[in-house]
Protein backbone atom coordinates (compact mmCIF):
# COMPACT_ATOMS: atom_id res chain seq x y z
CA UNK A 1 0.00 0.00 0.00
CA UNK A 2 1.06 3.57 -0.60
CA UNK A 3 2.12 5.36 2.39
CA UNK A 4 0.10 7.46 3.80
CA UNK A 5 1.27 10.71 5.61
CA UNK A 6 -1.47 11.58 8.68
CA UNK A 7 -4.29 9.96 9.92
CA UNK A 8 -7.49 11.94 9.41
CA UNK A 9 -10.58 11.48 11.56
CA UNK A 10 -13.79 12.41 9.48
CA UNK A 11 -17.95 11.99 10.21
CA UNK A 12 -20.64 13.60 11.40
CA UNK A 13 -20.68 16.34 14.05
CA UNK A 14 -20.30 14.44 17.80
CA UNK A 15 -18.84 11.35 16.20
CA UNK A 16 -15.95 11.84 18.85
CA UNK A 17 -13.14 13.17 16.11
CA UNK A 18 -11.63 15.48 18.19
CA UNK A 19 -11.99 13.12 21.47
CA UNK A 20 -10.67 9.71 19.53
CA UNK A 21 -8.21 11.78 17.82
CA UNK A 22 -6.32 13.45 20.49
CA UNK A 23 -5.79 9.93 22.30
CA UNK A 24 -4.67 8.07 19.13
CA UNK A 25 -1.69 10.80 19.04
CA UNK A 26 -0.89 10.30 22.49
CA UNK A 27 -0.87 6.65 21.97
CA UNK A 28 1.05 7.52 19.09
CA UNK A 29 3.21 10.20 20.21
CA UNK A 30 2.48 12.11 16.97
CA UNK A 31 1.05 15.51 17.17
CA UNK A 32 -2.81 16.27 16.65
CA UNK A 33 -4.73 19.32 14.59
CA UNK A 34 -8.42 20.03 14.94
CA UNK A 35 -9.15 22.25 11.88
CA UNK A 36 -12.19 23.72 13.32
CA UNK A 37 -9.77 24.41 16.45
CA UNK A 38 -7.40 26.18 13.97
CA UNK A 39 -10.00 27.87 12.31
CA UNK A 40 -11.04 29.57 15.67
CA UNK A 41 -7.74 30.61 16.55
CA UNK A 42 -6.66 32.14 13.15
CA UNK A 43 -10.17 34.10 13.28
CA UNK A 44 -9.74 34.64 17.03
CA UNK A 45 -14.00 33.68 16.77
CA UNK A 46 -16.07 30.88 17.82
CA UNK A 47 -17.54 28.81 14.61
CA UNK A 48 -21.04 29.79 15.89
CA UNK A 49 -20.31 33.31 15.83
CA UNK A 50 -18.79 32.92 12.31
CA UNK A 51 -21.96 31.41 11.25
CA UNK A 52 -23.80 33.86 12.30
CA UNK A 53 -22.32 36.78 11.63
CA UNK A 54 -20.13 35.92 8.00
CA UNK A 55 -22.24 33.39 6.78
CA UNK A 56 -21.91 29.46 6.27
CA UNK A 57 -20.16 29.86 2.85
CA UNK A 58 -17.77 32.14 4.42
CA UNK A 59 -16.75 29.23 7.20
CA UNK A 60 -16.42 27.23 3.89
CA UNK A 61 -14.05 28.79 2.49
CA UNK A 62 -12.23 29.23 5.62
CA UNK A 63 -12.65 25.75 6.18
CA UNK A 64 -10.96 25.09 2.88
CA UNK A 65 -7.94 26.80 2.94
CA UNK A 66 -7.68 25.66 6.46
CA UNK A 67 -7.90 22.06 6.40
CA UNK A 68 -5.60 22.46 2.94
CA UNK A 69 -3.19 23.63 4.68
CA UNK A 70 -3.17 21.07 7.46
CA UNK A 71 -3.35 18.17 5.41
CA UNK A 72 -0.15 19.42 4.03
CA UNK A 73 1.60 18.26 7.25
CA UNK A 74 2.67 14.84 8.21
CA UNK A 75 2.76 12.04 10.22
CA UNK A 76 -0.04 14.04 12.19
CA UNK A 77 -3.22 13.29 13.50
CA UNK A 78 -5.97 15.83 12.13
CA UNK A 79 -9.73 15.81 12.78
CA UNK A 80 -11.83 17.44 10.29
CA UNK A 81 -14.98 19.38 10.66
CA UNK A 82 -17.93 17.17 10.02
CA UNK A 83 -18.58 18.87 6.40
CA UNK A 84 -15.05 18.90 5.21
CA UNK A 85 -15.16 15.93 3.42
CA UNK A 86 -17.83 17.01 1.22
CA UNK A 87 -16.21 19.50 -0.24
CA UNK A 88 -14.21 18.33 -3.36
CA UNK A 89 -10.67 19.09 -2.69
CA UNK A 90 -10.47 18.43 0.40
CA UNK A 91 -12.14 14.70 0.12
CA UNK A 92 -9.02 14.16 -2.75
CA UNK A 93 -6.20 15.24 -0.92
CA UNK A 94 -7.59 12.92 2.08
CA UNK A 95 -7.81 10.34 -0.07
CA UNK A 96 -5.00 10.34 -1.51
CA UNK A 97 -2.33 11.43 1.45
CA UNK A 98 -3.96 10.41 4.57
CA UNK A 99 -5.24 6.85 6.32
CA UNK A 100 -8.39 8.59 6.54
CA UNK A 101 -11.24 6.92 9.30
CA UNK A 102 -14.80 7.35 9.11
CA UNK A 103 -16.11 6.86 12.62
CA UNK A 104 -19.87 5.94 12.24
CA UNK A 105 -22.20 6.03 14.62
CA UNK A 106 -26.40 5.11 14.74
CA UNK A 107 -28.83 8.07 13.97
CA UNK A 108 -30.17 7.67 16.88
CA UNK A 109 -26.50 8.17 19.41
CA UNK A 110 -25.30 11.04 17.06
CA UNK A 111 -28.82 12.68 17.56
CA UNK A 112 -28.61 12.37 21.08
CA UNK A 113 -24.85 13.83 21.16
CA UNK A 114 -25.57 17.15 18.77
CA UNK A 115 -29.24 17.90 19.44
CA UNK A 116 -28.11 20.24 22.46
CA UNK A 117 -24.76 21.19 20.87
CA UNK A 118 -24.79 25.52 21.10
CA UNK A 119 -21.37 25.52 19.88
CA UNK A 120 -22.46 23.58 16.25
CA UNK A 121 -24.79 26.30 14.68
CA UNK A 122 -26.35 23.46 11.88
CA UNK A 123 -27.00 21.36 15.23
CA UNK A 124 -28.94 23.90 16.10
CA UNK A 125 -30.89 25.16 13.22
CA UNK A 126 -32.25 22.08 12.30
CA UNK A 127 -34.80 19.97 12.86
CA UNK A 128 -34.22 15.86 13.72
CA UNK A 129 -35.70 15.21 10.17
CA UNK A 130 -33.04 17.84 9.11
CA UNK A 131 -30.39 16.30 10.41
CA UNK A 132 -31.95 12.53 9.93
CA UNK A 133 -31.37 13.14 6.23
CA UNK A 134 -28.02 14.99 6.73
CA UNK A 135 -26.75 11.98 8.03
CA UNK A 136 -28.15 10.22 5.16
CA UNK A 137 -26.57 12.26 2.44
CA UNK A 138 -23.25 12.63 4.38
CA UNK A 139 -22.76 8.88 5.04
CA UNK A 140 -22.79 7.98 1.53
CA UNK A 141 -19.51 10.46 1.01
CA UNK A 142 -18.02 9.17 4.12
CA UNK A 143 -17.60 5.99 3.19
CA UNK A 144 -15.68 6.81 1.11
CA UNK A 145 -12.71 6.94 3.61
CA UNK A 146 -10.49 4.01 3.67
CA UNK A 147 -11.50 2.73 6.45
CA UNK A 148 -14.87 3.04 7.97
CA UNK A 149 -15.45 1.70 11.84
CA UNK A 150 -18.64 1.00 13.55
CA UNK A 151 -18.30 2.76 16.64
CA UNK A 152 -21.79 1.56 18.37
CA UNK A 153 -20.16 -1.59 20.20
CA UNK A 154 -16.86 -0.32 20.76
CA UNK A 155 -15.42 0.87 24.38
CA UNK A 156 -13.19 4.44 23.80
CA UNK A 157 -10.37 2.27 24.36
CA UNK A 158 -11.60 -0.92 22.19
CA UNK A 159 -11.83 1.90 19.29
CA UNK A 160 -8.20 3.64 19.99
CA UNK A 161 -6.49 0.26 19.65
CA UNK A 162 -8.76 -0.63 16.57
CA UNK A 163 -7.02 2.59 15.16
CA UNK A 164 -3.20 1.87 16.38
CA UNK A 165 -3.91 -1.32 14.81
CA UNK A 166 -4.25 0.08 11.89
CA UNK A 167 -2.15 2.22 11.26
CA UNK A 168 0.97 -0.16 12.83
CA UNK A 169 -0.54 -2.45 10.09
CA UNK A 170 0.26 0.44 7.16
CA UNK A 171 3.19 1.33 8.55
CA UNK A 172 4.51 -2.35 7.54
CA UNK A 173 2.96 -2.79 4.51
CA UNK A 174 3.85 0.65 3.08
C1 LIG B 1 -19.96 21.19 10.79
C2 LIG B 1 -19.33 20.53 11.81
C3 LIG B 1 -18.57 21.23 12.85
C4 LIG B 1 -18.06 22.58 12.34
C5 LIG B 1 -19.18 23.37 11.77
C6 LIG B 1 -19.89 22.66 10.63
C7 LIG B 1 -20.71 20.38 9.79
O1 LIG B 1 -17.47 20.42 13.26
O2 LIG B 1 -17.07 22.39 11.37
O3 LIG B 1 -20.07 23.65 12.82
O4 LIG B 1 -21.02 20.90 8.71
O5 LIG B 1 -20.99 19.20 10.08
P1 LIG B 1 -17.60 19.09 14.16
O6 LIG B 1 -17.91 17.97 13.23
O7 LIG B 1 -16.27 18.95 14.77
O8 LIG B 1 -18.68 19.33 15.14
Amino acid sequence: MESKENIVFLGMMGSGKTTIGKLVSKRLNLNFFDTDQNIEDEQNMKISKIFKEKGESFFRELEEKTTLNILKKKNTVIAIGGGAFLNKNIREKVLTNSLSIWLKWKDEILLERIKKSFKRPLAVNSSKKELLNMIKKRSGIYSKALYNIDCNKLTKDQLVNEIVNIYEANKVNS
